[in-house]
């Protein structure tokens, strides 16, 4: 008898690099460019090393083309890590019902005023976007960034699994991104896709299948 195994299969994602932004989404990316800069140019009093900001109008071209091609199964969003929760923002101006996930206080406390200061609805929840567990999946001796937070997992407080949400977003740091994806392969649900920003003009799409 066949055993059911899932998998993380790589999906073709199509998207117009140079799709021009509209005036909606400018303005608030310019709110959440100033923000960035203001705490850029303060970053010494407060130094965070994990955040570092990906490219807001690529992911915001990745995520108008998985809702154009209708490549998710459900409306439900999550970014993992999500910093000043610009990501999480523009996900809920798309339509997703969309929660940010974030272990740093600052961050949380920043990304709830930004949501404020645009009139957007996504939630910013405190605490650890892996699962109970899922360290466990882990190389010995892996020293990846997102294991270092000693904050409890996130899911509990929001009331959600993680299999509930059936598009989730990620900003690894450079060599993690394969450990992060194992999680996802164990812990979302089946059909769930992962959008992961991996630098300039480096965006991939994974979706979640049984094989
Ligand atoms: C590379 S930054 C990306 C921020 C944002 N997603 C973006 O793309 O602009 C990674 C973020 O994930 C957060 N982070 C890392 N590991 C985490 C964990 N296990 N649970 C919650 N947040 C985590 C860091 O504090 C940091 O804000």
């Amino acid at each position: 008898m066949k055993k059911n195994i899932s998998i993380l299969e790589s999906v073709d994602l199509e998207m117009d690099w140079e799709r021009v932004i509209p005036t909606e989404v400018e303005e608030v990316l310019s709110i959440a460019d100033r923000r960035l800069q203001d705490y850029w140019d303060q970053w010494h009093k407060r130094p965070i090393e994990q955040y570092v900001a990906c490219d807001f109008r690529d992911v915001w071209r990745a995520l108008v083309s998985v809702a154009e091609q209708k490549l998710s199964v459900g409306n439900t969003f999550c970014e993992w890590g999500s910093g000043f929760g610009v990501v999480t923002a523009l996900a809920s101006q798309l339509g997703w019902e969309a929660v940010g996930i974030e272990a740093e206080a600052f961050l949380v406390e920043q990304s709830r005023e930004f949501l404020k200061q645009t009139n957007l609805k996504g939630e910013i929840v405190y605490g650890n976007f892996l699962p109970s567990g899922a360290d466990s999946l882990a190389k010995k001796q892996a020293n990846h960034a997102s294991l270092f937070h000693q904050v409890p997992s996130a899911y509990e407080t929001l009331d959600l699994q993680c299999d509930d949400f059936s598009l989730v977003f990620a900003y690894p740091w450079p060599g993690e991104h394969h450990y992060l994806q194992e999680v996802f392969r164990v812990y979302a649900g089946d059909q769930a896709l992962l959008l992961m920003f991996l630098g300039p003009y480096e965006i991939e799409l994974f979706r979640k299948q049984q094989s």
